[in-house]
């Protein structure tokens, strides 16, 4: 049995950089169409211009912000177009880290609106599209820290504990339509947001710390999301599956 998506519309969010780039890398090469995110205009320009370039068609980047009202209103009336999307992946995140006592109104928003606001509206709508086509897959990127936590991570663990109950409340609204809905909860993944947060000599440690010796690479978050994303899932829903080489059980 082999993993394709030909004839297959995949919408990620947040796909320039990190998790999601690799996914958008690994969903190209099975055959999917892509709908693709990112924040920064000039670099979704630069990369529509180079998919323009290479008669690419099938892949689209569009710029939005999640952390702004109009730009996400812009975004969700722009997938009104589609007639349909078959695999939403809503990867998009961020993080910024304090202590309870030091954190800012601004901050809870800001987290809030891009890790958990904005995949409920991305839902809502996509939900509509699958219900009709009666097919969907939907994989909501979530994170070790919605099930366990650790200090100044009181925001983030609640967007993402808001993530994990978003999706097994939702899979089982659409259990219906033939949409299976799943999380994914990755452990430390080697990315720009990771090497935002830890120093190298707190990245060492953590590998030390991680019962597979070391901290994920994006393939390793991006085998389960396809799996997960594919034909070859008939009765997984509702789940969220923690890739974190062993370090949640330590
Ligand atoms: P990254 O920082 O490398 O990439 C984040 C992506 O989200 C970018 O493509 C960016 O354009 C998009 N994004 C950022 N702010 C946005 C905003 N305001 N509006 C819309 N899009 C925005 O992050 P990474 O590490 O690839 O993380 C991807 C997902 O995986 C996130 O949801 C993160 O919370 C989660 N995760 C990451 C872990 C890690 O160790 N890197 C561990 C566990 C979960």
């Amino acid at each position: 049995m082999e993993i394709h998506f030909e004839n297959k519309v995949v919408l990620i969010t947040g796909a320039t950089r990190g998790i999601g780039k690799q996914l958008a890398r690994d969903f190209e090469r099975l055959g999917a169409d892509l709908i693709l995110t990112g924040t920064r205009p000039e670099q979704i320009k630069e990369l529509n211009e180079n998919l323009g370039k290479n008669n690419r068609k099938n892949i689209k980047y569009l710029c939005v912000d999640f952390s702004n009202e109009g730009s996400l209103l812009d975004f969700i009336h722009e997938l009104r177009k589609y007639q349909k999307i078959d695999v939403c992946i809503n990867n998009a995140g961020i993080n910024r880290i304090d202590y309870i006592y030091d954190t800012s109104l601004t901050d809870w928003d800001d987290i809030i609106n891009v890790n958990l606001r904005a995949p409920f509206l991305i839902l809502r709508e996509v939900s509509q599209l699958m219900r009709k086509n009666r097919y969907g897959r939907i994989i909501n990127i979530a994170s070790i820290f919605g099930v366990i936590s650790r200090q100044k991570r009181s925001i983030y663990s609640s967007s993402k504990s808001g993530v994990v109950g978003l999706t097994r409340a939702v899979a089982i609204d659409l259990a219906p339509y033939n949409i299976l809905v799943n999380s994914i909860s990755p452990g430390f993944v080697l990315t720009d947001l990771t090497k935002k947060i830890l120093t190298q000599i707190e990245m060492q440690d953590l590998a030390s710390r991680i019962p597979l010796g070391r901290l994920a690479t994006p393939e390793d978050i991006s085998k389960v999301v396809l799996f997960l994303s594919s034909d070859l899932n008939t009765y997984i829903t509702g789940q969220n599956i923690i890739v974190d080489g062993g370090y949640v059980n330590t």
